[in-house]
């Protein structure tokens, strides 16, 4: 390994590479991990010099508070390989003020804006080859921060540690999936912390998610806690209803993550002349919109896979099939997106970032 030390950054470099030994054509998601990462430690009230490693695994006390009280924030966002090999990003910065709005929900300090891009980018231009091109492949990214204080006190930490790994994803179809409407469970609910990328928001989603699979759907639309009658995420991504040429979406709030997709989504629709309308949208205007043969798609929207679409959806026992229908507006968004993120189309709002 050789050391040596940028102005900003501790670099050591991997004297090795594993990407020879990856097949990028068979890749499972979030499984291989590309040569190096970066870590920063928050210790006596400060952020320490930021360092890039080899990716390798870290030793922590059982006792660290991230074990015990889930004191843990985290981001997901996406770097994309053009045809000339240029690496962009997509909205970084968008990232970056959602980690800190999470970190702050969850009483841990906020990490500085200039240590998390030049973290990221540097990284980023250290492993570029592990991120191909062609529209759909990418390198999936991950920062996180979580409590390191060995200490089983239930109170925040003193010491914290921020990383960013980094995983490559390849291009692929989901297909249409099925989902099950919440009528019990919650992923959120007011003055929580349904609005930050809390990891213990994943964990809570498991179980649900589980009994909704046994039942042949593979997620869950959440609903609002006190009535379940409000519409507002589907998954790990954010829900959009077609009803006849109307984009509908719910509004943020403290239950819903602000996601980079769905606000990307919604101007794109707009900048098409897709009318939309950010409101609250219920159980009971689609289960009507479905019969009356006016609701033409749902989808889910986010990082992972840009635009999934939905096929049908369950509410008390009764099954609703969704219409088939040609330039669904699922497809022109996605493709959209893609093209922007992979700079293959004009980037009217400024959104791509080069590495
Ligand atoms: C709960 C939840 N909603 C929505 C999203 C979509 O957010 P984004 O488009 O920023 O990936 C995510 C994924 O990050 C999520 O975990």
């Amino acid at each position: 390994m050789t050391k040596h030390t940028s102005h900003e950054i501790d670099i050591v470099k991997s004297d090795t590479t594993k990407i020879d030994a990856v097949d990028f054509d068979n890749l499972t998601f979030g499984r291989t991990f590309t040569d190096h990462m970066f870590i920063c430690d928050f210790e006596n009230g400060e952020w320490q010099t930021p360092r890039i490693m080899p990716y390798q695994p870290m030793t922590m006390d059982p006792s660290a508070r991230v074990f015990h009280y889930g004191q843990a924030v985290f981001e997901g966002m996406k770097a994309y390989k053009d045809d000339d090999g240029k690496v962009w990003l997509f909205r970084p910065i968008d990232n970056f003020n959602r980690i800190n709005k999470s970190a702050a929900r969850l009483a841990m300090p906020e990490f500085p804006e200039d240590y998390f891009m030049k973290g990221l980018t540097t990284l980023l231009q250290m492993d570029s080859a592990w991120v191909k091109p062609g529209k759909g492949n990418s390198l999936y990214i991950r920062p996180f921060i979580i409590a390191t204080d060995p200490a089983i006190s239930a109170s925040p930490s003193n010491n914290y540690r921020f990383m960013i790994i980094c995983a490559p994803a390849k291009a692929y179809y989901t297909g249409k999936i099925r989902v099950l409407i919440a009528e019990e469970y919650s992923r959120s609910a007011n003055g929580g912390v349904g609005f930050a990328k809390a990891a213990g928001n994943y964990a809570a989603q498991f179980y649900p998610t589980s009994l909704a699979q046994e039942k042949g759907f593979q997620q869950v639309i959440w609903t609002d806690a006190d009535t379940h009658e409000r519409l507002e995420e589907a998954g790990t991504m954010n829900v959009f209803f077609r009803i006849n040429d109307t984009l509908i979406t719910a509004p943020l709030s403290d239950r819903i993550l602000d996601g980079v997709t769905r606000r990307s989504i919604i101007q794109l629709a707009e900048d098409n002349g897709i009318e939309v309308q950010v409101r609250p949208i219920t159980v009971t205007e689609i289960k009507e919109a479905s019969k009356n043969g006016s609701l033409k798609e749902i989808f889910g929207a986010g990082t992972a896979v840009v635009i999934s679409p939905i096929s049908a959806f369950e509410h008390a026992e009764e099954l609703f099939e969704l219409p088939n229908i040609e330039n669904s507006y699922a497809d022109t968004l996605k493709d959209k997106m893609l093209s922007i993120q992979h700079n293959m189309a004009e980037d009217k709002h400024g959104w791509r970032y080069m590495v």
